[in-house]
This record gives structure tokens, C-alpha cells and sequence, in this order.
């Protein structure tokens, strides 16, 4: 569907559902055989958008990756998986929810070693900001996601206006000290 056909008021999580594995090659690792952090941030963004894809059906561009947790190393030769699906859906913007599993494939041990929240916002072929269809969270577990994404869309902007009202001071004072 393009951005301009009619897009469905509402979708599901299970429709935005994202899955996406890699091998992980010396090119991915540090000195130590372990996978860089901005190569995994590198999937994570991949894996979150094919999510917003999914949900918005039009263009969508990465405004914020909100909260990463590297909970422990990826080795050279693992099998890296990561699932991503739409938490909340807002009037552009959509959080996606990324979460990441390595696999040692010669004894076959899956360990959860990431999780990261992302954001999301639809554009058009001109980057012009899109509104996106509502998400119907039906399980539990997506209730919750869809809850707890507001809370943290809330404190993403009181951090943002926070962060701007001290670029003014600081504005403001760097103008004092010019006079003086
Ligand atoms: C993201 C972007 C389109 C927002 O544009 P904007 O002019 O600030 O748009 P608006 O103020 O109308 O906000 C649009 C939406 O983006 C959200 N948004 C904007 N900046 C955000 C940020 N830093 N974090 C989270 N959400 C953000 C707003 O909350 C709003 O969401 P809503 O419509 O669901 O309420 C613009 O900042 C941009 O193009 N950024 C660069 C993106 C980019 O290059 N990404 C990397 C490559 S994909």
C-alpha cells in the first residue's frame, strides 16, 4: 500500500511483529571477539524500523533510540536474533520495542543480551511528518507495553524541555558575558 491509498484506522502488535537474524563475522567484532555496540545498534535500528514499516506503511525515519540496555557480550560465531514490534502508536511517532538474542551455535544456548526502545516517525516521499493508524494492543503483555510507552513518550519530553530550557540559560548567559 502507498502512503497516499487509505490506511486502516487501527493495527495489531502481531501485524507489525519483526524478526531478523544475523551471523556474526570478524568484521561485526572488537579485539576481543566480541560484537561492536554500534553494530548491534546497527541491527537494532534495522530490526525497529522494519516494525514501523510494517505499522505506518509509508516512510519513517529514526528519531530517537531512547534507551538501550547491553545486558552481556555477542561472540564471533553467534547467531544474533532480534524481534521488534510496535509498543504504541502516537499521531506521527511510534515507539517499537527491539529486543535481542545471541545463540552459540555449537551448543545451541540462547542468551537474551539486549533491549532497546525506539522512535519512529512516518514521513512522506518529502519528509513531511504523517499521521499513522492507532494500535490495538489485545494480549496482557501488549497492554502493558502500550501503557508503559507513555510514560516513557512523557518523560522523553519533559527530558527534551529540560535539555532546551538549558540551552537558553546558557544562551542567555554566553549574551551577558559578551556585554561585559
Ligand atoms: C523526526 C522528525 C521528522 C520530526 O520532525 P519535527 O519537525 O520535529 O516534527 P514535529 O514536531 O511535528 O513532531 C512529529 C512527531 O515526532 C516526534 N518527535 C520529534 N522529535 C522527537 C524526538 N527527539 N524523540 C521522540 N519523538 C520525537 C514528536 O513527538 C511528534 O510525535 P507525534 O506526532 O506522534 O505527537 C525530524 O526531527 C527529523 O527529520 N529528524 C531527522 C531524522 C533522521 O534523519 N533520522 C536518522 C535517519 S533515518
Amino acid at each position: 500500500m502507498s502512503s497516499h491509498e487509505i490506511q486502516p484506522r487501527m493495527r495489531t502488535v502481531a501485524s507489525t511483529q519483526s524478526e531478523m537474524t544475523e551471523i556474526i563475522l570478524p568484521n561485526d567484532t572488537n579485539m576481543l571477539g566480541n560484537l561492536l555496540g554500534g553494530r548491534l545498534m546497527h541491527f537494532i535500528d534495522l530490526t525497529g524500523a522494519m516494525a514501523a514499516y510494517r505499522h505506518a506503511r509509508t516512510h519513517v525515519v529514526t528519531a530517537a533510540m531512547d534507551h538501550i540496555d547491553f545486558i552481556q557480550p555477542v561472540r564471533l560465531g553467534d547467531l544474533v536474533t532480534l524481534k521488534s514490534s510496535v509498543n504504541r502508536a502516537f499521531t506521527s511517532s511510534m515507539e517499537i520495542g527491539v529486543k535481542v538474542w545471541s545463540e552459540n551455535t555449537r551448543t545451541g544456548a540462547v542468551s537474551h543480551v539486549a533491549s532497546a526502545y525506539m522512535v519512529y516517525v512516518a514521513v512522506d516521499e518529502h519528509g513531511r511528518v504523517q499521521k499513522v493508524p492507532q494500535l490495538k494492543p489485545e494480549t496482557p503483555d501488549e497492554m502493558r507495553r502500550y501503557e508503559d510507552a507513555l510514560r516513557r513518550r512523557e518523560h522523553r519530553e519533559r527530558e527534551n524541555a529540560r535539555r532546551k530550557e538549558a540551552k537558553r540559560t546558557i544562551a542567555a548567559l554566553d549574551g551577558e558575558q559578551e556585554k561585559l
